[in-house]
């Protein structure tokens, strides 16, 4: 046996191994269960206890040369395979990008409003989108049976109401600290209409509340007509129309001119060329009470602008309902904003 062994051991190191199949039958041939070696193995444990010290040294010997073999092989080959596999790689083909992320262009619109009331002095805050009778009407001098809180208008959720809009936030703020504010406050508001390319049942506004000793309407004016230059442009016009809010007296709605040059422009604006933004006024001398504040000390302007609206004309997009669709084709085109 032991010579057998010695002849393996010989024959072996010939051996020409040229492929992964020829790999494969050197395996089968000696490594496997049935192979030659596990047949070595099976006479060596017939062997008398002395002569197996004899046998086995060398029996160890050719299993370990032949796994060797087999694996050193094995590593080859396998590379090899890899290096082909790669070599295949068609580097001309189109790629899918790894899109980034971008920001929502409503979002942008709200951060561009941001800095510019910061640049004028507005500090930022914000209010629960779940809001009781009390702070979206009552302190804001709606009537008892002002239509507004009717069912057709406003959702309710048991004894609360979805806002309707951001001024419930600015009673918020009045009830917390005495005057002066000079905040801007950015949300979501719901309204129970028809959905439509025009109006949706969800939409954003940014509310302003200016109170201190002597604010007048003309720091109204001077504030929105700023705000108006740097949003849409130097040489915007605006126009101020009177207006009724019951939070507010006088009240006024600000309207652009965006023109009736194109089709766009005819459609958003009726064929007037004006577009309104927004609505303000003087806050109402019962709101002031309302939050335990003197009207005979403090004075203050209120406005809230519609952010949905805004974005829609600053970026030409004319269905409201796809800022609410999240399809990616149209976010990706405010990449970068
Ligand atoms: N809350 C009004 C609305 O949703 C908008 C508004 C008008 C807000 C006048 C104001 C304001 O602060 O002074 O239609």
């Amino acid at each position: 046996m032991i010579e057998k062994i010695q002849r393996l051991l010989k024959e072996i190191k010939k051996i020409e191994i040229k492929n992964s199949e020829e790999l494969e039958s050197f395996r089968l041939q000696y490594l496997s269960r049935k192979g030659v070696v596990s047949q070595l193995f099976d006479e060596f444990k017939k062997f008398p206890g002395i002569e197996k010290k004899d046998v086995g040294k060398p029996l160890n010997l050719l299993k370990q040369e032949l796994e060797k073999i087999f694996n050193s092989k094995k590593e080859n080959f396998d590379l090899e395979k890899n290096s082909q596999l790669t070599q295949n790689i068609d580097s001309s083909l189109p790629v899918y990008k790894n899109l980034p992320a971008s920001t929502h262009p409503l979002k942008a619109v709200e951060n561009k409003l941001i800095d510019i009331f910061y640049s004028l002095g507005f500090d930022y805050s914000e209010g629960p989108e779940i809001e009781d009778d009390h702070h979206n009407f009552g302190a804001l001098n709606f009537e008892e049976d002002h239509p507004a809180r009717d069912m057709q208008d406003t959702f309710f959720v048991g004894d609360y109401v979805l806002r309707t809009h951001t001024s419930s936030v600015q009673i918020r703020e009045m009830e917390k600290k005495n005057p002066p504010y000079r905040l801007i406050m950015p949300g979501r508001v719901y309204r129970n209409e028809a959905v439509s390319s025009r109006s949706n049942c969800f939409f954003h506004q940014i509310e302003g509340l200016y109170v201190d000793k002597g604010v007048t309407f003309a720091d109204l004016k001077q504030t929105l007509y700023y705000f108006v230059q740097q949003f849409f442009g130097e040489g915007t016009e605006v126009r101020f129309r009177a207006s009724y809010f019951p939070f507010t007296e006088p009240s006024a709605e600000m309207d652009i001119w965006i023109g009736t040059e194109s089709e766009d422009t005819k459609r958003l604006s009726k064929g007037t060329g004006w577009l309104e933004v927004l609505g303000c006024g003087m806050v109402h001398p019962n709101v002031l009470k309302s939050c335990s504040i003197d009207p005979d000390i403090y004075t203050g302007y209120a406005f809230g602008i519609g952010m949905d609206r805004i974005t829609m004309l600053k970026y030409g997009i004319n269905d409201i309902r796809t800022l609410f669709q999240n399809d990616i084709r149209m976010l990706q085109q405010f990449q970068g904003l």
